[in-house]
């Protein structure tokens, strides 16, 4: 299979390095929880944490969408809960990629009723204008077309998510 680099890992290096920044600048003073959505956020999470200037903790969710369809349906499962209680804290919400946004849609309600003290998305990937759902996000590193991309923790049937930049998948 062919992949032809989209985002170069420097491209990703440098957008996060601002993102950190950023993030450390909003959140002065505060301890953020921040919360990776497993299995693709695992590398932006890492990377992005190290250029956060803060009192950090950390927390995963696993979800996954019902069914083997591989358009999401909007309908979420739970795999993975987090370990920590979030009423009162800070939280970001750290994703790999935002396609119709069903997915975090549905995360961010059923966060929102514990009550944290704030809640807000950071994104590596926005899938332009393809959004089936409102969703207000914060941080966003890059905009991209509606094509399906791997690499940097985005698989294709659970492959390439090593792949240190992110890329799009040839027809052959
Ligand atoms: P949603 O459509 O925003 O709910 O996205 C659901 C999930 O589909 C994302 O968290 C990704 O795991 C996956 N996904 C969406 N678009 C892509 C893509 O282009 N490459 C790899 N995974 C994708
Ligand atoms: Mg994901």
């Amino acid at each position: 299979m062919d992949i032809k680099p989209l985002i170069t890992a420097e491209e990703i290096e440098n957008k996060l390095a601002e993102m950190g920044k950023q993030i450390s600048v909003d959140y002065a003073g505060k301890e953020v929880l921040m919360v990776g959505v497993l299995r693709g956020a695992f590398m932006v999470m890492a990377d992005l944490a190290r250029h956060v200037d803060l009192a950090c903790e950390f927390d995963f969710m696993a979800v996954s969408s019902y069914g083997a369809s591989t358009q999401t349906s909007g309908v979420v499962r739970i795999l993975k809960d987090l370990d920590e209680e979030i009423e009162g804290r800070d939280v970001l919400i750290v994703e790999d990629i935002i396609d119709s946004g069903l997915t975090l849609n549905y995360l961010m309600k059923s966060l929102r009723v514990r009550k944290p003290q704030s809640l807000e998305i950071a994104t590596l990937l926005l899938k332009e204008g393809i959004q089936r759902v409102p969703i207000d996000v914060k941080y966003v590193a890059f905009t991209i077309g509606p094509e399906f991309v791997v690499g940097y923790g985005l698989d294709y049937a659970g492959k390439y998510r090593n792949l240190p930049y992110v890329g799009v998948m040839g027809q052959d």
